[in-house]
């Protein structure tokens, strides 16, 4: 059976805030520290509107995982500029679900009149360091003990790509 990508629908928020926890979990993606639930997720779900899409990686039935366009800043001067998230589950890392996800989202992007599309990573996160190369993010710089993870500093790394 084939991976397919799709649009969200609410009735995929379970899987996507499960997926989204394992990231946590793992510390390799995000600042965030505390798992989310269900409520979370539906909020955040919301908020992603017309533009900012939200999509789904779908294998034998199960969310396999997801990526989505966020905004990166309400100044109409950055409407042009998204933010990305991709999230893979744990099991399907490394297996070219990301790269799916990515290619997606991008024709979203240019399809919704995004021209660039930015992201923030941790150096040391090698999956996604490799996907971003790949798909032709270039560094954009390195913040210098950028946030707290667990009590301790971690440098954050800002990427983009421009889509035209
Ligand atoms: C980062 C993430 C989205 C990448 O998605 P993925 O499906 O794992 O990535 P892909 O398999 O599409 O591509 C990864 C690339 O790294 C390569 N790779 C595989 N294992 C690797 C390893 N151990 N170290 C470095 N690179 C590796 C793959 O070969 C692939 O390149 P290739 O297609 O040229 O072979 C996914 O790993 C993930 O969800 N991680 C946890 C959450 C996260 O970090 N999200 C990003 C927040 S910024």
């Amino acid at each position: 059976m084939m991976t397919i990508v799709r649009e969200a629908t609410s009735t995929d928020l379970l899987s996507i805030v499960s997926i989204y926890n394992e990231g946590i979990e793992d510390r390799i993606a995000t600042l965030e520290t505390e798992t989310k639930d269900l409520p979370y997720m539906q909020e955040w779900f919301d908020k992603h509107k017309n533009r900012y899409k939200v999509l789904v990686a779908e294998y034998e039935g199960n969310i396999i995982g997801w990526s989505s366009l966020n905004q990166y800043n309400n100044r109409c001067a950055y409407a042009g500029v998204a933010d990305l998230s991709v999230y893979v589950a744990r099991t399907f890392r490394g297996k070219g679900i990301g790269n799916m996800l990515l290619t997606a989202i991008e024709k979203c992007a240019k399809e919704n009149h995004f021209h660039k599309i930015v992201l923030f990573t941790f150096p040391f996160n090698q999956l996604g360091q490799s996907l971003y190369q790949k798909k032709g993010y270039l560094e954009v710089g390195v913040f210098k003990n950028q946030g707290i993870l667990d009590g301790k500093y971690v440098d954050v790394m800002a990427m983009e790509k421009l889509l035209k």
